[in-house]
This record gives C-alpha cells, sequence and structure tokens, in this order.
C-alpha cells in the first residue's frame, strides 16, 4: 500500500509517493524510462543498502543506470560537489532527455538537485530522501542549493546558492529508515514539529503519543508522521512555491540554526540547530506576547522528549552569531527577518529589535556554573 500526494506547484505538478517498500515497485510513478540515460547519486552512506533496489527498478524499466557516490557533509556541500557531479553526467553521457536520481539525505537532495537544475541548464531529478527531515521537509518543494564560502570569514554561508527545481517524482520508503542513526532520527523529528508548530497541532499530539516507536523509527509510525508532515509543506508550496510570502513561515527557527550549524565546536545537525532555533524564536515571541509561556514550555519538553537540545552546549560569541545572522538569506539590506511563532502558526517579522535578538540568544546559552 502506497499513498499518493500531488504538489500542484506553479511550476507544475508532481506526486509524492510515500510507502513501505516503495523503492522496489515499478508501479510508484516513475516517468517512462525506457531508453534514458540515468545518473544514481547516492549518499555513500547510503550506497550499500539502498541503491540497488532503485537500479533494478530502473534498469528492467529500459534505463541505462550509472551510479556514483556523494559525501555528505555540510562541510562538502558546496560547488566542488556539484562539479563532481556534472563530471559523471557527462561521462555518463547524459542528455536533456536524461535523469538524475538522489538518493540520501536532505544534503543529497540539495545538491543534486542543484547539480540537476543547471546541468544543460536543467534535466529531470527524482529525490528518494533517506532521512526523515528529508523525507518530512526537504525532498518536497523544488528548493535545492549549496553552502557558500562568507567573505572575510572562516564559515559557510547555509545554501546560498541554489535554484527552485522541483522534481518530477519524490520516492519515500519509511524501510530507509532501518539504517539511519537514532541522533539524524531525531533531527527529522525536529522539523515535523516546525510542521505541526505552523499548521497541524494533531501532528504533535501524533509525536507525542508514539515517540520511542518513532525514535526506533518503525516504519508503520514513520508513515503515519511522515505522511501529515509532507501534507503540510504541500499545502504551503502550493500556495507559494517561490517563498514569496507563506513559504517563509516553513524557515520558523531557521534564521538562528543556520548562525549556530556551521560551528564546528556546537557539532550540530541541522534538525538539532533547529531545535535550538525554535526555542530562540519562541523566546522572541513570548516577550512579544504571541504565544503564552506555557505554549512556549510545551513545545520545549516535546523537542527535549525526542531528545533533541533546546540550548546550546558550550557558550559562543552572541555578536558573531548576530554577525552571522545578517548573511541569512531572509535578510534585506542586512535587516533581520525572523519568522516567530504564533498561538495558530507563525509570523514573519522585520523589525525585531536587535537587544530581543541577543536576549533570544541569552535564553539559549547553557546554564553556567
Ligand atoms: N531543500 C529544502 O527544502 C531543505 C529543507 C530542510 C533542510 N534542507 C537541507 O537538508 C540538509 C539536512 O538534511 P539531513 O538531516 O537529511 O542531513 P544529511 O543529508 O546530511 O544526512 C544526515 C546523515 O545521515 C546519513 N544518512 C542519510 N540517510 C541514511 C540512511 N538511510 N542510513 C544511514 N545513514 C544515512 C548521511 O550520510 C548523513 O551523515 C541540510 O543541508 C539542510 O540545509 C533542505
Amino acid at each position: 500500500m502506497t499513498t499518493r500526494l500531488t504538489v500542484h506547484a506553479a511550476s507544475g505538478a508532481y506526486d509524492v509517493v510515500i510507502g513501505v517498500g516503495a523503492l522496489s515497485l515499478h508501479t510508484a510513478g516513475w516517468p517512462d524510462m525506457q531508453g534514458r540515460r540515468v545518473l544514481v547519486v547516492a549518499d555513500q552512506n547510503v550506497m550499500e543498502h539502498h541503491v540497488s533496489p532503485v537500479v533494478a527498478v530502473l534498469e528492467t524499466s529500459g534505463a541505462t543506470v550509472q551510479t556514483v557516490a556523494l559525501v555528505a557533509t555540510e562541510q562538502d556541500k558546496r560547488m566542488s560537489a556539484v562539479e563532481s557531479i556534472w563530471d559523471a553526467a557527462l561521462r555518463a553521457g547524459l542528455d536533456r532527455h536524461s535523469l538524475m536520481v538522489a538518493i540520501g539525505g536532505g544534503l543529497t537532495g540539495d545538491v543534486v538537485g542543484f547539480a540537476a537544475a543547471t546541468y544543460l541548464r536543467g534535466i529531470d531529478v527524482v529525490q528518494v530522501p533517506t532521512t526523515l527531515l528529508a523525507m518530512a521537509d526537504a525532498s518536497v518543494g523544488g528548493k535545492t542549493g549549496i553552502n557558500v564560502p562568507l567573505p572575510e570569514r572562516s564559515t559557510l554561508g547555509k545554501n546560498l546558492a541554489g535554484a527552485f527545481w522541483p522534481p518530477r517524482l519524490v520516492l519515500i520508503d519509511p524501510m530507509t529508515l532501518a539504517t539511519l542513526p537514532r541522533r539524524d532520527v531525531a533531527c527529522g523529528l525536529a522539523e515535523c514539529i516546525k510542521h505541526g508548530i505552523l499548521a497541524d497541532r494533531s501532528l504533535l499530539e501524533v509525536i507525542r503519543a508514539s515517540t520511542p516507536l518513532l525514535l526506533e523509527a518503525d516504519p508503520e509510525a514513520v508513515e503515519r508522521v511522515v505522511t501529515k508532515a509532507v501534507a503540510v509543506k504541500i499545502n504551503v508550496v502550493d500556495r507559494d512555491e517561490r517563498e514569496t510570502g507563506e513559504r517563509m513561515l516553513l524557515n520558523l527557527g531557521h534564521t538562528f540554526a543556520h548562525a549556530i550549524e556551521p560551528l564546528s565546536e556546537l557539532d550540530l545537525r541541522h534538525g538539532e540547530a533547529v531545535s535550538v532555533g525554535l526555542m530562540a524564536a519562541y523566546h522572541c515571541s513570548v516577550e512579544l506576547g504571541l504565544v503564552a509561556q506555557s505554549e512556549a514550555a510545551s513545545i520545549a519538553s516535546l523537542l527535549e522528549t525526542v531528545t533533541l537540545p533546546i540550548a546550546l552546549s558550550k557558550p559562543v560569541s552572541i555578536d558573531a552569531l548576530i554577525d552571522a545572522m545578517r548573511f541569512d538569506k531572509k535578510a534585506t539590506a542586512g535587516v533581520l527577518r525572523l519568522i516567530l511563532p504564533t498561538e495558530a502558526s507563525a509570523v514573519v517579522r522585520d523589525d525585531i529589535p536587535e537587544g530581543l535578538v541577543r536576549s533570544a540568544w541569552e535564553s539559549v546559552m547553557p546554564a553556567m556554573g
């Protein structure tokens, strides 16, 4: 049994197919593969377990398939990774009728999506997410991108180059999470909780009620949560694919998160940085009277229950964090744009005084002594 949700975005429609065993299904919604050349780009950590079912389906459908591995770290999520995919595509003889398939987490999907968007000015891409985060969020919506070195700093700016490049198909098989470390499963729950805050309180209840099953990547529990989280994402993308308005809300917590994620001393995964970022955003909302303290506390307790951090593990310079926030994509002419939670959803605010941002960072610094 699979669930098929359809994205009706301005640039066209595509399906998101979710189901246990979906990777091995010929009927999962692949476009006509007869005579097509395919480059499968897979995260090296999923190469052994999750690539062969996809290759088998493609080859028996008449495609010629080449496979290459990608190193999935934020340090490697750069232009050089895109160039190596172009190189593999040229060697494999990919033409405008060809297809790239991204198998991996959000990082792989972003890099391969960008390579597909730019190779021969754009060829088809299919997203096969293998992390909870990528299933629930990154694989749907067509955002692709890479990190870019910041001028006169030693850190990378998150996703500062990229393209909107919707996939032809998103194929989600919860069984692929069987090999995902529990820490990364928890990271995916950060984006699911974010979707719940934005548009579906019942999603928060499902996560609360099935946390142990979810942390063990139980396929049925994962399928339930992913289906709900993807539905939230699709609703937003259908109305605002290019992020001119409502889609900005999906960045809830992310302006804070992007400032701490690149700091190697903190060793934070994207989902963990989002978790801390959500708490910083809640601090602002409580101070501004947008949400009650009890609501912020309830979200903090849910994040902790799913084993996510709600504060930094060591103190870092707040001046440096505020400086980094000005490079966020959502900043306009250096003015910070924050997405802040409300009781029912979230709002975009450009008018948050620096003093409040500073106190939000203080609120997620580790307790001293
Ligand atoms: N395009 C978007 O809309 C969007 C949205 C959210 C996040 N993102 C991006 O996604 C990235 C984060 O995604 P992520 O959390 O999936 O990270 P990731 O892709 O880095 O994967 C996390 C880790 O899990 C490993 N892995 C992946 N699948 C596995 C599996 N099934 N078994 C074992 N190991 C596996 C990877 O090698 C990696 O070490 C960030 O770069 C972020 O910017 C993009």
